[in-house]
């Protein structure tokens, strides 16, 4: 099957949902524009380059080179880039991710230092789970408000195959303990691959509503070490809908997507009458073939303090050089917002798609981007 990849389209700014400032955050002085039109208000740190997993889609099974630890960003400048986000900038949501953001031992002292200071901001990380169960309560002590948890298929052999390690029941375990300390939505965040565990949405899905964790179904994107995406072995998103409305029925979730990358399905027995409770929910997030680019609302600094302002920028500004010589914050936000006023249009490029054959697939993967 070959998969046309559509020409995202631009829609004017007005056209983004922002939610209210939150009751007790201070006015944001300064805004994370960009010139087409776009605020990025949803901040996204990575604060470490290395993961205890392999996915096939994000990492090779060896060999990777990892940055030096004098590279990656110190909990204190962590959390000054998410202070300065916050309060000059208008962030709302923090995120901390990785690689594997349970590799830092300081996760739970950055988490702290940033509530600290904003009390209400949400405070969030993107974690496989390993470990998780151990290190939750402490977590959460220090301000975590939610997490997001990988997790491919529930078939062991075929999480080894993907993974290529054999830690299904850690994930499993991590899963339960974000749901027992109360943490809600815990989302799971899935890529099928073809011919490992692509005929097993469903039997995920089954798993995931029954156990109250919110499903969602991420494309492949190429941003893989190995550069084996291929568009002809894309699971795509309708794909995954197609997949699942043979068990399930879907239908649209009423309440507005925004900016967000997942379009949510209300999901429900196969049959039931519309008006039944659901059994829960489902997202879609169809990075590739129904771009969500026009909405990006999302800035992102990657392990080593680098700007980066798409997911497949091939372009970073260093922002870590800037603090660390000495630069006041005033300085650090111009060179910021600067960084964020050049995002391009869609997929790292003002013209160019992932449909191009001129398309080139940006040189840091998956894991030392963050998602
Ligand atoms: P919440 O729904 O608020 O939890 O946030 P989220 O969906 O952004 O969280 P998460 O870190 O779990 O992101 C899920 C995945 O969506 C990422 O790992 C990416 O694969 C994809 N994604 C998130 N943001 C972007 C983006 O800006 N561009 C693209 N192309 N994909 C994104
Ligand atoms: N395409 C889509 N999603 C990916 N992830 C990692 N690499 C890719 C890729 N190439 C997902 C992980 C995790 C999140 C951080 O990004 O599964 O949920
Ligand atoms: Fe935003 Fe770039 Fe992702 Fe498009 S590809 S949604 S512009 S980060």
């Amino acid at each position: 099957m070959t998969t046309v990849l559509p020409t995202p389209v631009v829609r004017p700014a007005r056209t983004q949902h922002h939610a209210p400032a939150m009751p007790g955050s201070p006015a944001p002085t300064r805004a994370l524009a960009d010139r087409w039109g776009r605020v990025a208000d949803d901040l996204r740190i990575s604060l470490i380059d290395k993961c205890n997993l392999r996915c096939t889609y994000c990492m090779p099974a060896e060999g990777m080179a990892w940055l030096q630890k004098d590279r990656l960003l110190t909990a204190e400048e962590a959390v000054r880039i998410a202070d300065l986000g916050v309060r000059i900038f208008g962030v709302r949501d923090v995120r901390f991710t990785g690689g594997e953001p349970l590799v830092r031992h300081d996760l739970a002292d950055i988490i702290a230092g940033v509530r600290r200071l904003h009390p209400e901001i949400p405070i969030s990380i993107t974690t496989n789970g390993i470990g998780l169960d151990k290190r939750i309560d402490a977590l959460v002590d220090a301000g975590l408000t939610r997490v997001n948890v990988s997790l491919d298929t529930v078939d062991r052999e075929a999480f080894k195959e993907l993974t290529r390690r054999d830690r299904l029941p850690q994930v499993i375990k991590g899963l339960e303990a974000a749901k027992a300390a109360g943490l809600e939505p815990v989302k799971v965040n899935a890529v099928l691959m073809r011919g490992i565990n692509d005929t097993g949405a469903a039997d995920l899905l089954e798993w995931c509503v029954t156990r109250g964790y919110q499903l969602r179904f991420i494309e492949q994107m190429p941003l893989d070490a190995d550069h084996t995406w291929a568009k002809e072995n894309l699971v795509s998103g309708a794909e995954v809908r197609a997949r699942l409305s043979e068990r399930f029925d879907l239908s649209p979730d009423p309440v507005p997507r925004g900016s967000a990358p997942a379009q949510l399905w209300e999901v429900r027995p196969k049959g039931a009458s519309a008006s039944s409770p659901a059994l829960g929910k489902v997202g879609v997030i169809a990075s590739v073939t129904e771009s969500f680019c026009a909405a990006c609302s999302r800035t992102r600094i990657t392990a080593d303090g680098k700007v980066r302002s798409c997911l497949f920028s091939n372009e970073e500004t260093d922002l870590l050089s800037v603090m660390r010589s000495g630069a006041s914050d005033e300085e650090i936000c111009a060179v910021w917002a600067g960084a964020m006023m050049l995002k391009p249009r869609a997929y790292g490029s003002d013209e160019v798609t992932l449909n191009d054959p001129e398309y080139v697939q940006p040189e840091r993967t998956m894991s030392a981007i963050g998602g």
